[in-house]
């Protein structure tokens, strides 16, 4: 039963002691976020998973490319541990190495590459891939700091090459002005990533083709019907949305920006929220004092955070409390090495 995995779970955390630190994404569900000591997005669990380095073991309860993160910055004596393997990121899953090799090659026979493209990675990415960019004078970011990085690329080098995320690359620089006729898509399966070679000599931004399939069933109707309903509402979304979709919102940002900011929010008001369902639900449930809701009509869960669940949770602690590690999450030294240049650079412009 679940009082008894939440018992057993426990149990197993305090027989570890202060020997393990569990952190929770935003968007875990409530049997597991409730045992996290820390909970937060991708940047705060990250600088956690780097400055909390007296606990030997973490538990990330998350997803996959999180946890690879936690590997490459936290002491090399730490060990990350991931409840569930199979927890994934089907976003992290549409850029492969081999595609960017191909797509930076590409660019080579056009440009001047290594002095003209700066490779910028979301988090949301394998470790090779953060390597790639620590390798080649890149950085990597997050949702809170997509502006800043944009900015500090920008700074050093004509364009940027971002990747794998269509919409949050969009959506940044849609608010820092740049003209539609600069930013262009690259379809990895497509040749020149389907673009003419005088859109890629014009471009100061190439996007590369890929989303979150959670985000992109937020649709701008959703707003409308909640608009309607509330003429004085707000709505807030993730930047991984559509621009369709953020354009019409009032705000967004990353989980901790839309769970701040909703916090804080005036007693009475209503809030559409445009992002993962646990994390809506739980603002709607502690939040008593303001009308939150779920900006879609469709259920909107990520399905590999959810394969986070009390059971697994319970057999990872278990087994450590038993002094066996499970599902060890180590990242090969090599693209640690690189992948940490890359999200040292991030974390100083953060
Ligand atoms: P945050 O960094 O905003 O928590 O986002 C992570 C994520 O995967 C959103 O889909
Ligand atoms: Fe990946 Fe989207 Fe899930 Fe975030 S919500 S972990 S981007 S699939």
């Amino acid at each position: 039963s679940s009082e008894e995995l939440f018992r057993r779970t426990a149990e197993a955390k305090r027989a570890l002691g202060d020997r393990v630190m569990i952190l929770g994404h935003n968007y875990q569900r409530d049997e597991v976020i409730e045992h996290a000591d820390f909970r937060g997005d991708s940047l705060l669990l990250s600088k956690l998973a780097a400055e909390r380095s007296e606990r030997p073991y973490i538990v990330f309860c998350g997803v996959h490319f999180m946890a690879e993160t936690a590997d490459i910055l936290s002491r090399s004596q730490q060990t990350v541990i991931l409840p569930d393997m199979a927890a994934g990121c089907s976003m992290a899953d549409m850029a492969a190495i081999e595609q960017v090799d191909q797509c930076w090659e590409t660019l080579g026979r056009i440009l001047p590459v290594e002095e003209t493209v700066m490779p910028a990675v979301y988090v949301n990415s394998a470790a090779v891939l953060k390597a790639f960019c620590g390798e080649h004078g890149g950085i990597t970011c997050t949702s809170s700091n997509a502006r800043a990085v944009i900015e500090w690329s920008w700074a050093r080098r004509e364009k940027i090459l971002f990747f794998p995320d269509e919409h949050l690359g969009r959506n940044t620089a849609n608010k820092m002005g740049l003209p539609r006729e600069q930013m262009i898509v690259w379809d990895p399966f497509q040749p020149n990533g389907g673009n003419t070679r005088e859109a890629i000599q014009r471009a100061k931004l190439i996007l590369w083709k890929g989303h979150c399939s959670v985000h992109q069933m937020f649709q701008p109707v959703h707003i409308d019907n909640f608009r309607k309903q509330f003429p004085d509402g707000k709505v807030i979304v993730h930047p991984e949305c559509h621009e369709d979709v953020v354009n019409k919102a009032d705000l967004s940002g990353s989980t901790e920006f839309i769970i701040k900011t909703v916090t804080a929010a005036p007693a009475g008001t209503a809030w559409a929220v445009g992002t993962e369902l646990n994390l809506v639900n739980r603002l709607k449930r502690d939040l008593t004092d303001k009308k939150v809701f779920f900006l879609s009509s469709t259920v909107c869960q990520c399905a590999t955070m959810f394969r986070i669940d009390g059971a697994h949770l319970c057999w990872a602690m278990e087994n450590l409390a038993d002094g066996h590690v499970v599902n060890h999450i180590v990242v090969p030294d090599e693209d640690k090495r690189w992948a940490k240049i890359a999200l040292d650079r991030m974390m100083s412009v953060s």
